[in-house]
């Protein structure tokens, strides 16, 4: 038998599977290119906003904060930390104005007699009342910073703002604290470190799964009509 009976055949289709593998890889390497173009042109972006509830502006809730954001920025989301341990009516405004731009929020507190800070409190029962509506549905953590204790409870807190507005909460490896009385010390709390980036590229991944559901026609829940009862019968 002529050794070539065998072999071309084999040839053929070795090079006509490296014909349809480029033209997989070229393909794939088209729809990157078209996905890229459209984030720079600016149509299609996704945007977190990361409040700091202290009033230390470059303490150890801005320190965790910014790790939640690196990873968040890492995986294609861009991000604004707003100064939020100034509870004043206009700088409220000013956040109600960003969260109507933003696709999921970030609220950071310090604790503070195992509770959130005041500020932030205060910040977010006014955020709640002038931006409420466009809380909605928007996916959200909260991370906690404190020397040693009362991080739980501080979330607790924190989270119900969320689950009242309908918001699906974003967790990470472990509830989201950080520990530490200086943002060195918090740098140093590699497992908080950890959990913060963990937590940025968990929130990434929700909001592109969204974004993908928006593509492929999945619509927001059809709204209710609110039933107040005041538990009066
Ligand atoms: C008024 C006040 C109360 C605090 N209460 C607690 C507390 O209950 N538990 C705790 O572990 N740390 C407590 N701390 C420490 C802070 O939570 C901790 O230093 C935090 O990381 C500071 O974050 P910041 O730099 O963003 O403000 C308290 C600090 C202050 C100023």
């Amino acid at each position: 038998m002529c050794v070539f009976e065998g072999i071309l055949p084999c040839f053929v289709q070795f090079m006509l599977g490296l014909t349809a593998h480029s033209l997989q890889e070229s393909q794939e390497f088209d729809i990157l290119e078209a996905f890229v173009k459209t984030q720079q042109k600016g149509e299609f972006y996704m945007k977190v906003l990361l409040l700091n509830g202290s009033p230390r502006k470059e303490g150890c809730t801005y320190t965790a904060l910014c790790e939640v954001a690196k990873a968040l920025e890492s995986a294609g989301v861009e991000t604004e930390i707003f100064q939020a341990g100034d509870p004043s009516r206009e700088n409220v405004r000013a956040a109600a104005e960003k969260v109507k731009e933003a696709d999921g929020l970030v609220v950071g507190s310090p604790v503070y007699w195992a509770s959130p800070s005041g500020q932030i409190i205060e910040f977010l029962d006014l955020l709640s009342g002038m931006a409420g509506k466009d809380l909605l549905h928007k996916p959200a953590a909260a991370v906690a910073s404190a020397r040693r204790a009362g991080t739980t409870a501080t979330l607790d807190v924190l989270l119900k703002y969320f689950s009242f507005h309908q918001m699906p909460i974003v967790s990470s490896c472990y509830w989201n604290m950080v520990h530490g009385n200086t943002p060195d010390e918090v740098r140093r709390d590699e497992e908080g470190m950890q959990i913060m980036r963990v937590l940025g590229k968990n929130m990434a991944w929700l909001l592109q799964s969204i974004e993908a559901g928006k593509k492929a026609g999945v619509t927001l829940p059809q709204a209710e009509e609110k039933i107040r009862t005041n538990f009066i019968r």
